[in-house]
């Protein structure tokens, strides 16, 4: 079924309760880190690693941390227009394609074309559905439930799964990068994500890199959570070898769901390259420090070698901030006007807003 809207529309999700609350219920629950608990240990499992010498680029990552954030605008006429507060500095130029808002899931994505590097641009945002601490809380309990289509062994959680797999919006990311690629050119690939917009972001990168190629996809996060198990991050890195997943000071996200090096295959483990940026105090002077981790996955000199308890880290990056505007609830707002050249469409209640011909938008629920 499927309607055109021009109206205006908000919804919203039921707000949050009390965050500081949680978050010392939080405290309570991780008693020894597993990350502390694991560093002091050897025979760890190593990861093989082909990123054919794929470097960290500083640069890209302040350039990629902004779009990161501006995917958390919740208004969609001036993120589609490119006019959003956070849509400025180094993204000028940014054309957008389409955003998906899957409200049933509170997710929203976009893909567009980037000016530097020319390339096109998939982001998405991490989840607001209640409020980031709650998310988080849940994070501890995630199962290994879900084995990877032509992966043996590999595991990974329904829930991150199917949120992208499973809904409209890989289909639509899908359908913008084929219309993106036939009108401006054989474009390389970015797609970059916040917190559980990383974990989406993954696999959409993997999702791509086996339609399009390794070498035409590039993936960088910040602040995600483990999403698989040994055998899918060793994949993964085979598969999608240009990844840079960016963890921040004592950020808690990173070391969740937990890992535990003595659980084989049934643990989750990270895929590499973490970039960990950290503040190193000697004396009284402050550095921020960015270390290049090994490509293990799970470099216990990185974020793994402290404590991560800090919701603070999780949503700030490189000096940029990642929430949302209307922190802890699922809301957005379309504006009558403005929308020139773009069509709203809602399909199984995902919003979408593009710019490319309606046709391409054909799914078996239309
Ligand atoms: C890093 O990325 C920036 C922005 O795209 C680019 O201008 C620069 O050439 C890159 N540096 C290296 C060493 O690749
Ligand atoms: C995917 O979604 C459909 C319909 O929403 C559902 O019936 C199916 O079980 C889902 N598959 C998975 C793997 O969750
Ligand atoms: C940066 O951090 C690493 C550990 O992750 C440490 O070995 C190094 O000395 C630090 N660099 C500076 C300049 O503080």
């Amino acid at each position: 079924m499927l309607r055109e809207r021009s109206s205006r529309r908000r919804m919203a999700s039921s707000s949050t309760a009390a965050a500081a609350l949680v978050v010392a219920a939080l405290l309570l629950s991780s008693s020894p880190s597993p990350a502390a608990a694991a560093a002091g240990r050897g025979g760890e499992l190593r990861m093989k690693h082909s990123d054919g010498g794929y470097s960290y680029n500083r640069t890209l990552a302040h350039i990629f941390v902004q779009y990161a954030s501006a995917v958390y605008t919740s208004d969609l006429t001036s993120l589609f227009a490119w006019t959003c507060p956070r849509c400025q500095s180094d993204t000028k130029g940014f054309e957008m394609i389409e955003i998906i808002v899957d409200v049933e899931n509170c997710l929203q994505a976009f893909v567009g074309v980037a000016p530097d590097p020319q390339s096109i641009l998939i982001a998405f945002r991490g989840t607001q559905e209640h409020s980031v601490s709650n998310w988080i809380e849940d994070l501890f309990w995630k199962q290994l439930d879900v084995g990877y289509p032509g992966m043996p062994d590999a595991m990974v959680h329904h829930g991150f799964y199917t949120a992208y797999y499973n809904t409209t919006v890989r289909h639509e990311i899908l359908e913008s990068v084929r219309w993106a690629r036939k009108t401006y050119g054989r474009l390389p690939i970015n797609v970059v994500g916040h917190s559980m917009g990383g974990a989406l972001a993954s696999f959409c990168a993997l999702d791509l890199s086996v339609k399009y190629g390794s070498q035409e996809v590039q993936l960088m996060t910040f602040g995600q959570p483990r999403v698989g198990n040994p055998s899918f991050a060793a994949y993964f890195s085979d598969q999608v070898p240009r990844t840079i997943r960016v963890t921040h000071q004592n950020d808690i996200v990173p070391h969740l769901p937990p890992y535990f090096c003595y659980l084989g295959e049934w643990t989750y483990h990270h895929f590499s390259r973490e970039v960990w940026l950290h503040e190193t105090i000697v004396g009284n002077v402050v550095t921020r420090n960015e270390t290049i981790c090994d490509g293990s996955g799970e470099d216990p000199t990185c974020s793994r070698s402290v404590y991560g308890r800090s919701v603070a880290d999780h949503l700030e990056y490189y000096g940029v901030s990642l929430h949302a505007d209307s922190r802890g609830t699922c809301q957005f707002v379309i504006g009558s006007t403005n929308m020139a050249y773009g069509t709203i469409l809602e399909v199984d209640r995902t919003i979408i807003m593009t710019r490319y011909p309606q046709e391409w938008h054909a799914v078996e629920s239309i």
